[in-house]
């Protein structure tokens, strides 16, 4: 099912904007945007048909979809999403961060979900005509970035329950400024033993949008109990700490005079292998960090708190970057990790290395960073 189809760049038709965002409008709009609520003026698209593959990719207007009301997205939600950023660079050009690990999430999301899979190359070549197209959007506030949200879905007009034989992927971009309203300032989670986020052998590891359907009802119990994510853990015995609604999980703990940095190991499956979180366990280890990737009981982390050795907790992703965790609520009552505003000095330093590289201020050693051609 899968197609080798690899569209290029020079196929993209470019249909621009009749009426685009005025110089004013965009500016206005770029002042403080919030995450997910500003959009620019033209999407990626391009179609997948089980008979053509992927054809016909274009550059285009920002607008609403058409869909036939059978189309199986909106009835057996295959449907997955990519997240990451553009940033503005100190020479003015524009740069990913890491598009090629996106793609290749991509591709294992969508074929956890049966969707056939786009060459990375095509994902990076439709996310980078579109931020060319829309460059005047990428923000040069220093706290402000570009998110992109590449997304597929089945678009074929059939309610049998199969893999659909129709497709559409599309690429949306968003200036963005801090995901979380309150900053980087500590956020408190809320640890879910009611509720499972995905079970082995089911699509823990996949950006698919179930995922995040079934995660609203405990997201509004967390916010109900003034936590801003849930704190998941395993489905099973709801034993171990897996990962937040939209982000991994760190902890940072000592050991004699050492600090250990702990993240759940995704082996199981069940977790999203977050791409923020295997930059920072290698930036992590160059730091002369003891690196773990194991379970991670939630006794232990309730232990480690009450008895000061938890010296600090961050959640890491495309859109929370590092956000410090100051208290974990459950069952058993609240329990205070920091009353600090500022983030610890292991969060702080990972986060200052890894946005320093985005960013372009610090040497990019990894080849991380890949600059979108004609934004130079
Ligand atoms: N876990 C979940 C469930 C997520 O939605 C995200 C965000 O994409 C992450 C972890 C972090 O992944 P990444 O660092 O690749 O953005
Ligand atoms: C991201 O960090 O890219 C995410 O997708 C997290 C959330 C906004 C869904």
């Amino acid at each position: 099912m899968e197609s080798e189809t690899i569209v290029t760049l020079s196929s993209f038709l470019v249909e621009p904007n009749p009426r685009p965002a005025t110089e004013a409008e965009r500016a206005q709009k770029m002042v403080s945007p919030a995450f997910g609520t500003v959009f620019t003026d033209h999407i990626a698209m391009i179609p997948w048909h089980a008979d053509r593959g992927w054809h016909d990719p274009r550059i285009t207007a920002r607008a609403s979809l058409s869909l036939d009301p059978a189309a199986s997205v909106l009835h057996y939600g295959q449907a997955v999403f990519e997240g990451f950023k553009a940033y503005r660079q100190p020479d003015g050009s524009v740069a990913t961060f890491r598009p090629n690990a996106h793609g290749e999430r991509f591709i294992r999301s969508c074929e956890r979900m049966a969707m056939p899979g786009l060459p990375v190359e095509t994902f990076i070549e439709a996310t980078d005509r579109l931020i060319l197209q829309d460059r005047a959007w990428v923000p040069t506030h220093p706290e402000h970035t570009m998110y992109l949200r590449p997304l597929m879905i089945a678009t074929e007009a059939a309610l049998g329950v199969r893999r659909a034989q129709e497709y559409l992927f599309l690429v949306q971009a968003s200036p963005t400024g801090p995901y979380f309203a309150s900053g980087i300032r500590p956020i408190a989670v809320w640890a879910s033993r009611e509720y499972s986020r995905t079970a082995p052998g089911g699509t823990g590891m996949a950006k698919c949008a179930g995922n995040y359907a079934a995660s609203l009802l405990p997201q509004e119990q967390a916010r109900s109990k003034g936590c801003s994510q849930v704190m998941w853990l395993d489905a099973k015995e709801h034993r171990f700490v897996e990962e937040l609604g939209g982000m991994n999980l760190f902890f940072v703990l000592a050991h004699g005079s050492d600090k250990v940095v702990v993240t759940p190991t995704i082996e199981g499956g069940t977790l999203l292998a977050g791409i923020t979180r295997a930059s920072l366990l290698e930036l992590a280890r160059e730091r002369g960090y003891r690196v773990e990737e194991r379970l991670v009981p939630f006794d232990e982390v309730l232990s480690a708190i009450a008895d000061g050795t938890m010296l600090e907790i961050f959640a890491c992703g495309t859109a929370a970057v590092v956000t410090p965790v100051g208290r974990v609520l459950s069952n058993e009552g609240e329990h205070v990790v920091t009353e600090d505003e500022q983030m610890g000095p292991v969060s702080a330093e990972l986060r200052s290395a890894l946005v320093s590289i985005q960013r372009g201020t610090a040497p990019d050693t990894h080849g991380w960073m890949h600059t979108v051609p004609g934004t130079g």
